[in-house]
């Protein structure tokens, strides 16, 4: 059986003979895995990790500030680097959700090689990579394959030539938790939701632009928020808003309004593989509903997804 406190022992072990006295990269995501990762590594060569945090404008809410003080207070080596500007104006006009992933993968590769150069003499490549990336790498590609493409730091360009180092390789999501709970990491952060490395830009359906990217922060905000506070969050396997691209009549007061509709979405699930829709109690998506319309500006109707994985996907694009 898997013993967390075995394997940080052996695993922290290996990486420093492993290692020795070379710096390595990382870039962290904020998920589960990168941050596991990271303190693992972290315990094994200390100064030496060297940890990248990239902000691409398509987080949740003050998810970058918030994140980056946690992973300065679990005493990782860190740096933040807010590239949003760059990232939104490369993907203005993109309305294609494939092509929207393959903007964001591409962007990110730059910037964290950017960053990467910095580190003067960096010899390798650390990576949040669990047991489950390593078999759906080799299996046949499906288009699962093109949303992982992007998900960990993989394909840096060939001239920074860093070998791979991946302490997560063996482990299961449960285990990575495990392991993750007897480093200390905090449980809010191991009981995240997961989130896709294209972020809200993959939530905004159609074009995007920063308007719309911060109409579906303040209303993605109010549904996490929510959920916290009424105990739902962790029984809720992933939730989040998708900003539809239709605008719909409705009435304030005398006035007609003719505004923007979002629609909430919770799944239970064990793998992201197949997905039921979470019901949600009706006072509860009452209360939101009317949070959403009351305090967020341009939003008018809040609908709810109750579509299972299959036949429609976790994502609306
Ligand atoms: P779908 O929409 O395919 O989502 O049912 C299954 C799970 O994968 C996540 N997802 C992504 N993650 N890059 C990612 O890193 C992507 O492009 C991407 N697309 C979907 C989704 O959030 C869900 O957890």
């Amino acid at each position: 059986t898997f013993t967390p406190k075995a394997f940080v022992e052996e695993i922290v072990e290996e990486m420093r003979e492993k290692i020795k006295g070379d710096k390595v990269v990382l870039g962290l995501s904020g998920g589960v895995d990168s941050t596991v990762a990271a303190v693992l590594l972290n315990k094994a060569i200390g100064e030496n990790l060297y940890c990248i945090f990239v902000n691409n404008g398509l987080l949740r809410k003050n998810e970058f500030e918030s994140v980056l003080e946690q992973y300065k207070g679990m005493g990782l080596n860190v740096k933040g680097v807010d590239a949003s500007a760059r990232f939104l104006n490369e993907l203005a006009g993109i309305e294609d959700p494939e092509l929207k992933r393959k903007t964001i993968g591409r962007v990110f590769i730059e910037v964290f090689d950017d960053e990467a150069h910095l580190i003067e003499d960096v010899k390798w490549l650390a990576q949040g990579t669990i047991y489950p990336d390593v078999i759906e790498s080799v299996s046949v590609k499906g288009p699962s394959a093109t949303i992982k493409s992007h998900h960990n730091v993989g394909g840096l360009p060939d001239y920074m030539k860093l070998q791979i180092v991946e302490p997560l390789r063996m482990l299961f999501k449960d285990e990575v938790r495990r392991v993750g709970a007897t480093l200390g990491i905090s449980p809010d952060l191991l009981g995240r939701h997961p989130f896709p490395g294209p972020g809200l830009s993959i939530r905004i359906l159609g074009d995007i632009t920063p308007e719309k990217v911060q109409i579906l922060q303040d209303v993605d905000a109010i549904f996490i928020e929510g959920l916290k506070s009424h105990g739902l969050y962790d029984k809720v396997w992933q939730a989040g808003a998708i900003l539809l691209p239709v605008n719909s009549v409705g009435v304030m007061g005398d006035e007609r309004t003719y505004e923007k509709v979002v629609a909430l979405r919770a799944v239970e699930s064990t793998d992201g593989m197949t997905a039921d829709w979470v019901h949600l109690p009706y006072d509860f998506l009452m209360k939101i509903s009317n949070e959403i319309i009351n305090k967020v500006k341009g939003v008018n109707r809040v609908v709810y997804d109750i579509s299972s994985k299959p036949p429609a996907t976790i994502e609306w694009e």
